[in-house]
């Protein structure tokens, strides 16, 4: 039996990331941020002086990742952003990043007895019969405000009209694109986040996700 796997996808700055980590910790599952992998890549084309709509130079980098800069802050500029989105639409370069989310989920790390992995496509693509899928959204203002404050704490002075541009626009274009597009798989449970603090947005999650994954856990008991 595949072990446990929670999909979490939503839009840019939707809270995805922060429940995606505090339900594997809940889970004791692993927790895959799946936005780093296009995010490093683009990163890497970048410094590379390429461009991010290049297939050569996308898969290039894509097969160059360095998984140790995961926490690195540039991963986070609206620049990195936008060519993460852009090379994000080339089907080799999202192809190129399969074999790693599937790997992940079929072993989680550390022999955890599942995984939580967020992004856009988990729920559609990247693990269709998932156990438990989320699709996560709030009002463009709500999270470009979110962004906004994750970003200054990072030493990244944007102004908040400038956040929000940069979502709506790159949630347009992954919307848009013909390979792998967000949208909400139709058997995702929606949560819509914008009057939710952190607490009560997990609360939610939490709610939506324990009966599907009740049966499994029943099966597999843990210590
Ligand atoms: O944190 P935020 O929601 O702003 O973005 P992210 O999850 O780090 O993803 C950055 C970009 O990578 C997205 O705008 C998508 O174009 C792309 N991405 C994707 O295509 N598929 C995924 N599973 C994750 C990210």
């Amino acid at each position: 039996m595949r072990p446990c796997v929670i999909a979490v996808d939503g839009t840019a700055a939707s809270g995805k990331g922060t429940l995606a980590r505090r339900l594997a910790a809940h889970f004791g599952f692993a927790h895959l941020d799946s936005g780093v992998l296009y995010r490093l890549t683009a990163l890497g084309v970048l410094e590379a002086g390429g461009d991010p709509g290049s297939e050569a130079d996308a898969l290039a980098a894509a097969r160059a990742i360095d998984h140790a800069r995961a926490g690195d802050p540039r991963l986070r500029s609206d620049r990195v952003g936008a060519a993460a989105s852009r090379l994000a639409a080339i089907a080799a370069v999202r192809a190129a990043l399969l074999r790693y989310q599937r790997d992940f989920i079929a072993h989680p790390p550390g022999a955890a007895p599942g995984s939580v992995v967020d992004g856009r496509d988990i729920g559609t693509v990247i693990c269709p019969d998932a156990d438990a899928k989320l699709f996560v959204d709030a009002t463009p203002e709500v999270r470009a405000h979110r962004r906004w404050q994750e970003l200054a704490g990072l030493g990244i002075a944007r102004t908040e009209q400038q956040v929000l541009d940069e979502l709506v626009n790159r949630d347009a274009a992954d919307r848009a694109r013909t390979v792998a597009p967000l949208r909400q798989a139709p058997d995702a449970a929606l949560l819509d986040t914008t009057n939710l603090g952190i607490d009560a947005a997990f609360a939610a999650a939490l709610a939506l996700v324990k009966p599907r994954l009740a049966a499994k856990l029943e099966a597999k008991p843990r210590g």
